[in-house]
């Protein structure tokens, strides 16, 4: 049911700023979480991630491993690796 757009890794990566976009991939799925950034609850950290993978981050803080955390990130969802 998805037709969602399919990006390259070169194209996430050029969005890892809040002037270009932060983009991040997550299990093959690309995030534009831009307009999250300033609501993360883990403030700025948040932007180690920007233009690349959640797992490394995730796996060490591992308070994202929550289901009302996997449906925040899902809604900013625009496309596949
Ligand atoms: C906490 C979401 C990326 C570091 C949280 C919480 C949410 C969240 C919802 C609160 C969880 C709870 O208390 O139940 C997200 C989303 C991310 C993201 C949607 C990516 C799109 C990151 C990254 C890092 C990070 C990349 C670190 C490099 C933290 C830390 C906390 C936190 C340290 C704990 C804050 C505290 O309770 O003092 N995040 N996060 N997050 N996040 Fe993230």
């Amino acid at each position: 049911t998805s037709s969602l757009p399919v990006y390259s890794q070169e194209e996430v990566t050029k969005h890892s700023s809040l002037d270009q976009g932060v983009w991040v991939t997550y299990k093959g799925s690309v995030y534009d979480i831009t307009d999250f950034v300033a609501k993360h609850p883990g403030g700025d950290k948040i932007l180690l991630a920007a233009g690349g993978a959640l797992e490394p981050f995730w796996a060490l803080y591992a308070i994202h491993g929550q289901d009302h955390v996997l449906e925040i990130l899902s809604e900013y969802k625009v496309g596949v690796l």
